[in-house]
This record gives C-alpha cells, structure tokens and sequence, in this order.
C-alpha cells in the first residue's frame, strides 16, 4: 500500500534522481469545542489526528528553494533570496498551495535573520482532506516549519514554529486566521486534546477518556468546500474587532457572559450576536474542561450541541450540509455533534458510542441523500502526535 510518506519520497527521488537527507510530518487536526476563539485573544481544545502531511526534503549545492507536491506535480522553484520580494505583496506570482510552502521559508527567515546556509528541495505529500476543516495548510505548514528549521539550524521551539505557520497562513497566503491550527498541529500528542490559551499560548494536556468511556469521534466531511482566504472568515473576525472596541477591551476574551446585558444596549444585533458566541463558547471551553474532569466524557454533549447552534444562529457560519450532519447524528444517538473549524463548509464532529458508530453513519448518510446533498465522507479520528521528524 502507498501511504504518504512514501508518495513524497516517491516524487523526491523522482524530482532530483537522489534520496532526501530526511522526511519530516506534521498533522491536521480537530476541533473539539472553542470556534472563533483564537484571534479573539480566548480559548480553545483541539487535538492533531492521523492524517498527516509528509514532507522529503534534500539539500541542493545552490541558494535555490524548489517545492513540489501531490496536489499539483509542477515544480515551483525560487531563489531563496527573492522570497522577500514575492511576500507579502506579490503572492500571485506563485502557485496557491506552494504560499504554504514557501511563505513558510519567507516567514522562517523573517523572523530569524537568518542566511540560509543551504538550497532544498521538498517534495509532499498528504492524506489531510483539503478545504475539509481540518487543517491541511496547519499541516503543510507545520512540515515545512519542522524540516526546515532543523536543517537550516535556526533552533526555533513548536511554539516559535507554530507562529511562523500563522505568519505563512496570514501574510504569504493571505487568510486571516488565528494560532490553533499551527498549535495543534505542533504540540499535538497522542491520547490527549491541547487546551490552548490564545492570549498566553500556554497549553495543558487534557485527558479526552473517550477510549475507556467507549466513545469515538466521527468526522462528517461533508465536502463542501471553503477558503478562509475570502469572504466570511475575514467579515467575523472584523465583527469581532470592532464589538471588542465598542466594549473598550482589547480582546472578546475580556469579556464574561455577565457584560452581554451591557453589550446588547451598545451594539447592533448582528455585531451583538457575533460577541455573543465568542463570550459564550470561550465559556464553554472551560465548561467542557471541567465536565471532563468531574464526570468524564460522556457528559460534554450538550455542550458541544450548543457549540454549534450558537455558530449557526449567532454567528451564521454553519451551512446546511453541516446542519444535517449534526442533527441527524444526535437523532441517531450521538452524545453529542457539531461543526469544526472555521465553517462555512468543511466537517462536522459527532461523538457517538462505539457500538452506535454505524447507526449513526448509516443515519447521516441517508439524511444528506434525502436532502439532495452529495454523500458525505464519515471516518473516525483519535488524538495524536504532533510535527516530527519520521526518518
Ligand atoms: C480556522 C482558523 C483557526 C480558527 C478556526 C475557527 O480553522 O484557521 O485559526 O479561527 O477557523 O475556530
């Protein structure tokens, strides 16, 4: 069987005719609960999964940087020296996935100061399901930052490396996102959810017990697609800003559910309603910590269902594809169900008992028929490492 690991040595060898000095993976993730928290400065509880982004890379005797990939086998190659000069501005002169890549290596040398001793080559390769909500720029990203920074010997730390990822996804890709994707996806382990706080970016382990409680998590891809790149994404978090400022906080994280009486009489109902999810679900995260650790899985249901109606009403993000996944799950018996990521499309979570985890994807597949919509891809997902090198 081909895994991904061995497509991206595969075209390495293929691309340069030579074997790569090294493979390296980072991992997509899910979103257990805490959506549109992250650049509001507030809470988040994500964990890396299985599916990961394998890159090869091998050193050239030049001070060039050639990348190619799965998704599209036309090598892109620049002088190292020129990134400077394509990022932020003049993006477009580059392929879309390869500003992931390559904004990565921009971005490395940005913050360092660093020359780079030495040209590379990175061939990938990735069975992280794009435009899913599941993070397979954070996982290209996180790659990149990884294999690079070992072998150029910058010496940055997973948190140092996850911000370079936000800086690629900001600046060089141009999708205005905040830091959990990239935190996943570096500090990721196995068996456990990262409870991150975006202010601090400090994390804590905490511990799912989904096995020992017979739970799993169903992702429902529900394929439709979306970019972060345009649009709402950007609209949300600019709602976010400026209901922020009306309140005269520098974050919605200041914000408790007690200020929403105050926030209702100074703003405009959807800006209002905007606050109010973020405010609520940064609640919520810490309610879901607690409930774990008093009374175990098991008991997070209807949080997570209010996750999801709150981005469904109040912030308007969800789509009915994803709505369909989540009631139909519950209907079927999952403990609980909602949208992950950033919305307007991409995946739904349900965490369903083993023992119902057919009758919930038969339950779900039949509901997206009866709606007219395309089959959804149902899988499950468990909680593991993050970026590492693999050989
Ligand atoms: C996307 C972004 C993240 C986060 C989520 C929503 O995944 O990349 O930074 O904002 O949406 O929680």
């Amino acid at each position: 069987m081909t895994t991904p690991a061995g497509e991206a040595f595969a075209l390495f060898t293929e691309l340069t005719s030579t074997e790569p000095t090294g493979l390296w993976s980072a991992p997509g993730r899910v979103n257990l609960i805490g959506e549109h928290t992250d650049y509001n400065d507030g809470f988040v509880l994500p964990f890396a999964i299985e599916h990961r982004t394998h890159v090869a890379l091998g050193r050239r005797d030049d001070a060039r940087i050639r990348v190619v990939s799965t998704f599209d086998p036309v090598p892109v190659e620049v002088e190292i020296a020129d990134l400077a000069a394509i990022f932020p501005d003049d993006r477009e002169a580059v392929p879309e996935w390869a500003r992931y890549p390559l904004g990565v290596a921009w971005a490395l040398l940005n913050a360092t100061g660093a020359t780079p001793p030495v040209g590379v080559d990175l061939a990938f390769a990735s069975d992280v399901p794009v435009g899913a909500g599941l993070s397979s720029s954070a996982a290209i990203e996180g790659a990149t930052a990884t294999a690079l920074n070992e072998t150029w010997g910058l010496g940055l730390d997973r948190t140092a490396l996850a911000r370079i990822g936000r800086t690629a996804e900001n600046l060089a890709v141009g999708a205005p996102t905040g830091i959990m994707d990239q935190m996943a996806s570096m500090l990721g382990r196995a068996d456990a959810a990262t409870f991150l706080d975006c202010r601090s970016l400090e994390t804590r382990s905490v511990d799912l017990g989904f096995a020992k409680a017979g739970l799993e998590l169903l992702v429902i891809d529900t394929g439709v697609k979306h970019s972060h790149a345009t649009g709402g994404y950007g609209e949300r978090r600019a709602s976010c800003e400026l209901g922020a400022g009306i309140m005269g906080v520098t974050a919605l994280r200041d914000l408790s559910v007690a200020d929403l009486d105050r926030a209702r009489e100074l703003m405009d109902d959807v800006t209002f309603r905007r606050v109010r999810h973020v405010v609520t679900e940064n609640q919520r995260v810490l309610d879901t910590i607690d409930v774990l650790a008093a009374e175990g899985p098991l008991a997070i249901g209807d949080l997570l269902v209010a996750s999801h109606a709150s981005m469904r009403d109040d912030f308007e993000i969800s789509v009915p594809e994803l709505d369909t996944a989540v009631e139909a799950s519950l209907a079927a018996g999952a403990i609980g169900a909602r949208m992950t990521g950033g919305g307007f499309g991409g995946a739904a979570i349900a965490v369903v008992r083993r023992t119902s985890k057919k009758t919930v994807t038969d339950a779900v597949t039949a509901a997206f028929d009866d709606a007219g919509f395309a089959a959804p891809h149902i899988f499950t997902v468990t909680p593991s490492e993050g970026a590492r090198r693999d050989g």
